[in-house]
């Protein structure tokens, strides 16, 4: 079995250890906290062995019921490798220790690219990340879109991306972001960052992206534009998304339009926690133009989508199959994701 310490038991960080704990070839050595709270207390009840980042507040868990099993360095040393899920910026610090205590590791999006020097998405790079001690799991958004660009660069080529991310403002648990009522343009400058980050993966795309954030909890919409370097079909893309692992269609049939109905849809389907770990593309949006140009929706949802990133990222680390779709076939069939 692989050991797996999660440093940072978060909206990313809670998530990975349930899809780790579910894995045949995987188990939970512990998570961590800095301070008591509603995530800690259920880390007790599932049982994951809870560290704390500083000892010293021991007391104060231990005080409202919340057992500590010891400090994150004590649970470093009970790991193969530790996913980083601590706050955007915060991971990078902790990269002296992994390495004092030997241990692989996987930071997630909020960090550059240069704390692992290896950007991951299962579906592009995998076999790239076959034993190595370190890698980065990219964004939620950035995910999204290298599981597309890839599928249809294989296929077709791509010759350009054009993309623009409308994201969701605050994560669901979230009570201190905003904006409440505006929609705020972030970057107002032209491109976001988001382009560059695909590189990181896919460094042959030509890829401008916008980003605007408005006051949603669940999902960000990305407005995507190709243009592909051979003619291509509707029909061909709505094949090439339907046969991908981690890509779903979002069927006419449904009638679903936006993403309230596809949250209650998620709930329907009886996904823990409502979570869609697939890119979800509105059937009804994907439209060839003339030959060449390629035009959908997606929606991606930002607690969930990079959580089986992780998953497999820890499989090609310790080299539990040098095979990327047996990996992904095997993450997927333990969470029960079933398609859309
Ligand atoms: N949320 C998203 O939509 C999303 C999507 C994709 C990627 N990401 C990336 O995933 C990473 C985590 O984000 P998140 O949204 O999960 O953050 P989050 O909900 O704020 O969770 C972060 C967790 O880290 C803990 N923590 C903070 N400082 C720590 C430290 N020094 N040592 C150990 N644990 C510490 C926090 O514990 P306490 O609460 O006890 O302080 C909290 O449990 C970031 O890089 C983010 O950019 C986030």
């Amino acid at each position: 079995m692989i050991k797996v310490a999660i440093n940072g038991y978060g909206t990313i960080g809670k998530r990975v250890a349930d899809a780790v704990a579910a894995q045949p070839d995987m188990e939970v050595v512990g998570v961590s906290k800095t301070r008591p709270s509603a995530e800690a207390y259920v880390a007790n009840k599932r049982g994951y062995p809870l560290y704390i980042a500083d000892i010293k507040n021991r007391e104060k868990f231990e005080k409202v019921g919340i057992s500590v099993a010891g400090d994150v360095e004590e649970m470093l040393k009970h790991a193969d490798v530790v996913v980083d899920a601590t706050p955007g910026g915060v991971g990078a610090k902790n990269k002296a220790l992994y390495e004092l205590f030997n241990v692989k590791a996987i930071w997630q999006g909020g960090e550059e690219h240069e704390v692992a020097g290896f950007s991951f998405n299962s579906s592009c790079n995998y076999e790239a990340a076959l034993g190595r001690d370190a890698v980065r799991v990219v964004s939620c958004n950035t995910t999204g879109l290298c599981r597309i660009i890839n599928a249809v660069d294989s296929v077709f080529g791509v010759g350009k991306v054009r993309a623009t991310m409308v994201r969701r403002g605050s994560d669901p648990g979230g009570i201190k972001k905003g904006p409440v009522d505006a929609i705020v343009l972030n970057p107002v400058t032209i491109p976001s960052h988001h382009g560059p980050d695909v590189q990181t993966v896919l460094p042959h795309i030509d890829i401008v992206t916008l980003a605007m954030i408005v006051p949603t909890t669940f999902c960000h919409m990305h407005v995507v534009q190709m243009d592909l370097r051979a003619d291509a079909t509707r029909e061909e893309i709505l094949e090439i998304i339907e046969k991908h692992p981690r890509m779903g269609l979002v069927r006419k049939g449904t009638g679903i339009t936006s993403t309230a109905e596809l949250k209650e849809y998620a709930c329907d389907l009886g996904r823990p926690r409502s979570d869609l770990w697939e890119s979800c593309i509105y059937e009804e949006s994907v439209s060839v133009v003339g030959k060449r140009e390629l035009y959908l929706f997606q929606a991606i949802h930002q607690e969930a989508d990079v959580v089986v990133e992780n998953v497999d990222a820890i499989r090609a680390m310790m080299n539990g199959t040098p095979d990327p779709l047996e990996s992904i076939s095997t993450t997927n069939r333990s969470l029960g994701f079933t398609p859309l």
